[in-house]
């Protein structure tokens, strides 16, 4: 499964793009904020109706403009398809895949899979638990249409029962109303507590070797799950936090206040690791990502790597590049120093320069 062509209009700082990736590596270069990381965005909005860096549609538009407009051509075991979406400044977006206007994102998961790896990643440890749940949501809801149903109807009722929290300051009789909205918290929220477990072992058991190999054997990391509650005490949880909830006027328990550890042995990373050791980490868990997508789905993702090559050293790039050595990739940096002393072939080169793409070499290796 790869990209074959991206083509964009008034998206960002693109008024037109129309570009050939090759199923090999492709890089993208230039200088700061020409435009390379809308690329990589516009491909992964395209495959999951969302921006990796948490945008949001009107954000996307190219400033003055009314709409954008993103058209992918994708080659999938011999077969093409066409995913076009259509971005509006006040409406839903638009999405038809093969000219088949589609009516939920969810039907547009599966047809391609792809894996984002920013700077932002790397510092997954250190920031906040939102970034830790927002890696678990992006990847599970390209992963599982159950997982993404769940989560969408969490988040919703999360936020109308915020809504009705503040109310009840001004009409203690709405009071009552907390009950309705609980039943569906706790139904949701269990089930999405449920599967994430299960993707945080199922993670965890490539770390194991990954992270081994990483440090030369020398470090086992393994994510420790911390769920706000347990899925069988969030019903009770619910009830014993509700007045402190009607104080706060928010939701203070459930699945959007999960996090994960990351532990070394019995060290947590986040409080007592070196940065470098964190950044090992964070490479390893989206190895391990990587890993799992490819014995979930059975075939290959398509990988992003965002400005985080000249962040790792040359042994950990070295590592990361021999690991996707057949998966179409999208790399974007700001020269093409860096990669001289590496031994991997880059099969189409891009430069950026605000706005425009120019094709500079296809490389023979
Ligand atoms: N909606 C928009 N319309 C026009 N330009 C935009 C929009 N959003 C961002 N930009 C421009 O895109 C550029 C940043 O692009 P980006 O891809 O992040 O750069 P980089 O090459 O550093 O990765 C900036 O010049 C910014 O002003
Ligand atoms: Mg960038």
């Amino acid at each position: 499964m790869y990209v074959e062509s991206l083509a964009l209009e008034n998206y960002r700082n693109y008024a037109h793009l129309s570009v050939n990736l090759s199923p090999g590596i492709n890089i993208f270069f230039g200088d700061n904020a020409q435009g390379k990381t809308n690329v990589l965005e516009a491909l992964y909005m395209c495959a999951t109706t969302k921006s990796h860096r948490g945008s949001r549609d009107r954000e996307i538009i190219r400033f003055g403009e009314e709409e954008a407009h993103i058209r992918m051509l994708l080659s999938k075991e011999h077969v093409r398809h066409k995913i076009d979406m259509h971005l509006k400044k006040n409406k839903s977006k638009g999405i038809a895949i093969d000219g088949i206007p589609i009516r939920k994102s969810g039907e547009l998961f599966g047809l391609v899979h792809m894996i984002c790896f920013s700077p932002e990643d790397l510092a997954m440890i250190k920031n906040g638990p939102g970034e830790r749940r927002r890696f678990l949501d992006l990847e599970l809801c390209q992963l599982d249409k159950v997982y993404l149903h769940n989560i969408s109807n969490y988040n919703k009722i999360v936020n109308q029962r915020n809504n009705l929290l503040k109310q009840i300051g001004f009409d203690s009789a709405l009071k009552d109303t907390l009950d309705i909205w609980d039943m569906q918290m706790v139904n949701y929220g269990r089930k999405v507590i449920e599967t994430r477990k299960l993707f945080i072992a199922q993670l965890n058991e490539w770390l194991e070797q990954i992270h081994g190999r990483l440090t030369g054997n020398r470090e086992k990391l393994q994510l420790v799950y911390q769920p706000s509650t347990e899925p069988e005490d969030f019903e009770r949880a619910l009830l014993s936090r509700r007045e402190q909830d009607i104080r706060m006027k928010m939701s203070g328990t459930g699945p959007h206040r999960d996090d994960f550890l990351f532990m070394v042995g019995n060290v947590d990373i986040r409080k007592f690791g070196s940065q470098g050791q964190q950044r090992t980490a964070a490479l390893s868990l989206k190895l391990a990502e990587i890993e799992l997508v490819r014995q979930s789905i059975g075939g290959e993702p398509v990988l992003l790597l965002d400005d985080v090559l000249s962040e790792l050293d040359s042994s950990r790039q070295n590592y990361l590049l021999d690991c996707i050595k057949d998966i179409q990739t999208v790399i974007t940096c700001t020269g093409l120093d860096e990669f001289v002393n590496h031994r991997f072939n880059i099969d189409r080169i891009f430069k950026v320069t605000d706005g425009t793409v120019d094709f500079v070499n296809e490389v023979v290796g």
